[in-house]
């Protein structure tokens, strides 16, 4: 082996190990989590903000034509600063998305499937929520709001 490809062979593992440490910390470091589909959760037809203790929410977020209903109907909600909201997301008719301002939730929301994520709202203020798949004539007006105060 010449000095050449003995360095690009040392390249490249440095290259490697950096990208799987970065992988590794973004999971454990940084709690950097992944949308799923593969929830235990039935595919639910109503919004509803469940609290699970101090500042531990589950939300289950009911994407229809063309609002979100994040609670009973409401397309608003309030939680306090700090709180871990673990998010799930289904749709009553088409195809819709669901995007939250400020954070990495961006999950789909399928009829008949439910996605998951977690986000912990550390900044008070309002996070929009907003359609981001064209769903209909209403797409552009789907939108809500979660206060974290
Ligand atoms: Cu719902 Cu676009």
């Amino acid at each position: 082996m010449d000095k050449a490809e003995k360095t690009g062979l040392t390249l490249a593992l440095i290259m490697l190990l950096t990208f799987f440490s970065l992988i590794v910390y973004a999971a454990k470091g940084l709690k950097i989590d992944v949308p799923t589909c593969v929830t235990d959760v039935e595919p639910f037809q109503e919004g509803k903000l469940i609290k699970h203790g101090d500042k531990r929410y589950e939300l289950h977020i009911l994407a229809r034509m063309w609002f979100f209903d994040f609670n009973k109907g409401a397309t608003e909600i309030k939680i306090p600063a700090g709180s871990t909201v673990d998010i799930f997301v289904t749709s009553k008719d088409v195809v819709h998305g669901v995007h939250i301002n400020n954070t990495n939730f961006n999950v789909m929301a399928i009829p008949g499937t439910v996605g998951y994520m977690r986000v912990k709202f550390e900044k008070p203020g309002e996070y929009h929520v907003v359609c981001h798949e064209f769903c209909g004539v209403g797409h552009h007006a789907m939108q809500g709001k979660i206060i974290v105060e």
